[in-house]
């Protein structure tokens, strides 16, 4: 019988076979992959991470900035799909996962290329120069300020510019009132405004994919 899960937006059968056609991760993002999930560290879904890695090598960043570094999952994979001189600033907030974060970047050979600055990203996003144009930005920080951040995010990508926002469909809440867990709520309502904000912006082109959590992807126009 098909298993459906009220908490997953793809059925898991769909995703059980799209990870047994999927490329395999290498041994450093293997090990990774097993210390997140052990320790409850939220990073990329496979799916999702295909997806970053195959849109970076389409946009070919050179300045790429990513909002929730987590332990640098992401940001590996995104710095191994761009050309040898593209740089990712990546900000984290919890000074431990940071450090986790620096450690497996040096482990990749990408310590020259990525750097983790640990801060607010609400408040360190605003402290950034417009003449630090972004050719990318990936959100995968704290959901419920994705639409306070998002400003920012349109300040600093160039015209061009792709950005990615991940989680957009939390685990389906995001699309039906009945999935809402109560404690959920207001990430839920923020999130609803972030998409609302992004749909209707007038310098952005944006798709919503019901992809991994929900991503969207929008080009700066
Ligand atoms: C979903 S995880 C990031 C996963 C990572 N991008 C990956 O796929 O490997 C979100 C991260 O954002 C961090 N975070 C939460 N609030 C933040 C904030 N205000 N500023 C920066 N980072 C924050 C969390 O500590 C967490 O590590």
């Amino acid at each position: 019988m098909t298993e459906y899960d009220k908490d997953a937006v793809v059925p898991r059968y769909i995703t059980r076979w799209l990870r047994e056609n999927a490329p395999q991760s290498d041994a450093l993002l293997s090990e990774m992959e097993k210390y997140a999930a052990l320790n409850n560290i939220p990073i990329a879904q496979p799916e999702t991470a295909r997806f970053l890695s195959v849109i970076t090598r389409l946009a070919k960043p050179k300045r790429m900035l990513e909002i929730g570094t987590a332990i640098g999952y992401s940001a590996i994979i995104a710095a191994r799909s761009m050309d040898g001189d593209g740089k990712i600033l990546t900000i984290e907030y919890d000074a431990p996962t940071a450090v986790t974060a620096r450690r497996n970047i040096k482990l990749a050979g990408l310590s020259d290329r990525v750097e983790v600055v640990c801060a607010d990203a609400k408040d360190y996003l605003s402290y950034i120069d417009e003449d630090e144009c972004m050719d990318m930005i990936f959100l995968d920080g704290p959901k419920a300020h994705y639409v306070y951040m998002l400003d920012d995010c349109v300040r600093l990508l160039r015209r061009g510019g792709v950005l990615i926002s991940d989680n957009v469909l939390y685990k389906g809440m995001t699309a039906d009132d009945a999935h809402v867990a109560r404690r959920k709520i207001t990430i839920v309502g923020r999130l609803r405004e972030y998409i609302a904000a992004l749909t209707r912006h007038p310098e952005l082109d944006t798709a919503l994919l019901p992809l991994g959590d929900g991503v969207t992807i929008s080009v700066k126009i």
